[in-house]
């Protein structure tokens, strides 16, 4: 795990799995099915970082040898919170980690021309005593993400309850992110180099919705 001075709630996670796995998706001859399957995969790869400093609380119980007080996850669980579409992709992975975690979906399509979230859809389980993994591939403006939080905020989460997981993350991103939710942890396996005129991540790998799905 890599940290970055200028972003102290960021976590850049260089497993070389997850380096690996990223370059492929990056490359513009990798197909539509194994894009989706690598996003899968470093997704659960990332997940085991991202849960990390999950509270544990001791349960008893009985093996067939003796009885004993064994650690599980304390209190009510986890959300998994895709931004939709392109976070469907990495709520796969993580669900596949953690069968048994909550699913919200947060709806926002960018503005083509002034690249602004509008939220179409917001679906959450209750709240309490619950953390809530935001996921989605690019943090590009950081305004997608800016809005996510903002959702689960205004519905009464509280800061400490929200993990965000991105795959690839612009700088001008982050510093956006940051300004408004520099409390917030953000996990990502890149921190790219910046964004271009059209707001996509350089070097990046496209527009990950549509890789994901094979759409135009
Ligand atoms: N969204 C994407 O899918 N890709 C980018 O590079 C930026 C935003």
């Amino acid at each position: 795990m890599r940290r970055v001075e200028e972003f102290p709630n960021l976590c850049v996670l260089d497993h070389p799995l997850i380096q690996h796995k990223l370059t492929h998706m990056r490359d513009e001859r990798t197909s539509t099915r194994t894009f989706r399957q690598l996003l899968r995969e470093i997704s659960l790869l990332m997940g085991y970082e991202v849960t990390r400093n999950l509270p544990l609380a001791l349960e008893r119980i009985q093996t067939p040898l003796v009885t004993m007080d064994a650690p599980v996850i304390a209190g009510r669980k986890l959300a998994v919170v895709p931004i939709l579409r392109a976070g469907n992709g990495m709520a796969d992975g993580l669900l596949e980690l953690i069968p048994g975690a909550r699913v919200g979906h947060v709806g926002l399509y960018r503005d083509h021309d002034t690249h602004r979230p509008h939220e179409y859809l917001v679906k959450l389980p209750d709240s309490e005593g619950r953390t809530f993994i935001l996921v989605d591939p690019m943090l590009a403006t950081g305004h997608s993400a800016v809005h996510a939080v903002n959702v689960l905020l205004e519905r009464g989460i509280s800061r400490e309850q929200i993990i965000f997981m991105a795959l690839v993350a612009a700088p001008e991103g982050m510093r956006v992110f940051n300004e408004a939710h520099p409390d917030v942890p953000v996990y990502v396996a890149s921190l790219d180099d910046h964004l271009n005129e059209q707001a996509y991540i350089v070097p990046g790998l496209g527009d990950a919705g549509d890789r994901l799905f094979g759409t135009k």
